[in-house]
């Protein structure tokens, strides 16, 4: 028996580190994702891969593996997950990805909410998505230290989605059909460091940095209106908008803004960094011009053409 599931990455549109402060955020799920394949195997534990090239068997009672071959960093998630889920009974979990790591996508929330799913499965467990939503949260919590449960959720609901000042997430009753891009370095951002740097700056200037914060979340609130009314051109105006106030906030780079210049150039309606900055992604929003974006974003760094997708979390035997 071989069970399959798949699982979406995100990227968040409006509302990063403001959402930190209460206000609101809006994030949706990609068209690409993760998938797992699960079988029982016959001695050991596997985890393997041929999209990242790896294999390795794990011990999922120590919480150790040992490299067949290739290096897997997404390998801390399955050992906590088959540690902290599982009778240690030996399974094989094979890995597909489409997912870039380091792009910004959530390639781990992904790839933990896949696997929990197909474990659930295996062990026909009764499970719901608010139960695999809050598990993965928790693995990804006790991998990373500290996680936004954003990711996961996103991962497992699908769909594009409003979390609202009271943290109430509601998802859009729209089918923005607009095709986006993402645009990375190799130098990935560290959130911790960004939301610290973010809260200092606060904490020293708090009459100016305030009102910004207030601003990101009105215009996550004018997004809000415009992805409803399927307005990608002042979807993308408040991109631009938006990536001023990252851009004072200091979460900007040279990388982050060369990108984001060369997208608007290339015909994007806005482009902004996506998640924490510091390093890390960007996100274009292409009404039209995807391909000349993608062109000219993948010429100095990696570019990936995304469109938002409703599939969540799926799992077939
Ligand atoms: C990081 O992807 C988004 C931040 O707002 C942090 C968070 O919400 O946990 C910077």
């Amino acid at each position: 028996m071989e069970i399959i599931a798949s699982a979406p990455g995100k990227t968040i549109l409006f509302g990063e580190h403001a959402v930190v402060y209460g206000e609101p955020a809006i994030a949706g799920a990609v068209n690409k994702r993760a998938t797992i394949r699960l079988k029982e195997a016959s001695d050991v534990s596997i985890f393997k891969s041929n999209d990242l090239g790896f294999e390795a068997e794990l011990d999922t009672v120590a919480k150790r593996y040992r490299l067949k071959k290739g290096k897997p960093g997404i390998i801390k998630y399955i050992l906590e997950i088959l540690h902290k889920c599982h009778d240690h009974s030996p399974i094989e979990l094979d890995l597909s990805l489409d997912i870039p790591i380091g792009s910004g996508l959530g390639s781990s929330a992904a790839v933990t909410v896949a696997t929990l799913a197909a474990l659930f499965k295996y062990q026909r467990k009764k499970f719901n998505k608010s139960f695999i939503a809050k598990k993965a949260h928790e693995i990804e919590n006790n991998v990373q230290g500290v996680a936004s449960p954003l990711d996961t959720r996103v991962s497992t609901f699908g769909g594009l989605i409003y979390l609202s000042k009271d943290k109430k997430i509601s998802k859009f009753d729209t089918n923005l059909k607009s095709s986006f891009v993402i645009g990375y370095t190799s130098k990935r951002g560290n959130t911790g460091r960004m939301v610290k740097s973010v809260k200092s700056l606060k904490n020293r200037n708090p009459m100016v940095v305030n009102p910004i914060i207030k601003t990101i979340g009105k215009i996550t609130d004018e997004a809000k209106i415009a992805i409803i009314k399927k307005q990608e051109f002042k979807l993308g105006e408040l991109m631009n908008i938006n990536q001023g106030l990252l851009d004072s906030l200091g979460v900007n780079t040279n990388e982050l803004s060369r990108m984001v210049y060369l997208a608007r150039k290339a015909g994007a309606s806005g482009s902004k960094i996506t998640g924490a900055g510091g390093g890390g992604s960007i996100i274009a929003c292409c009404p039209r011009n995807q391909d000349r974006v993608f062109k000219a974003l993948s010429y100095h760094d990696n570019a990936i053409k995304v469109n938002f997708s409703n599939r969540g979390v799926f799992v077939k035997e």
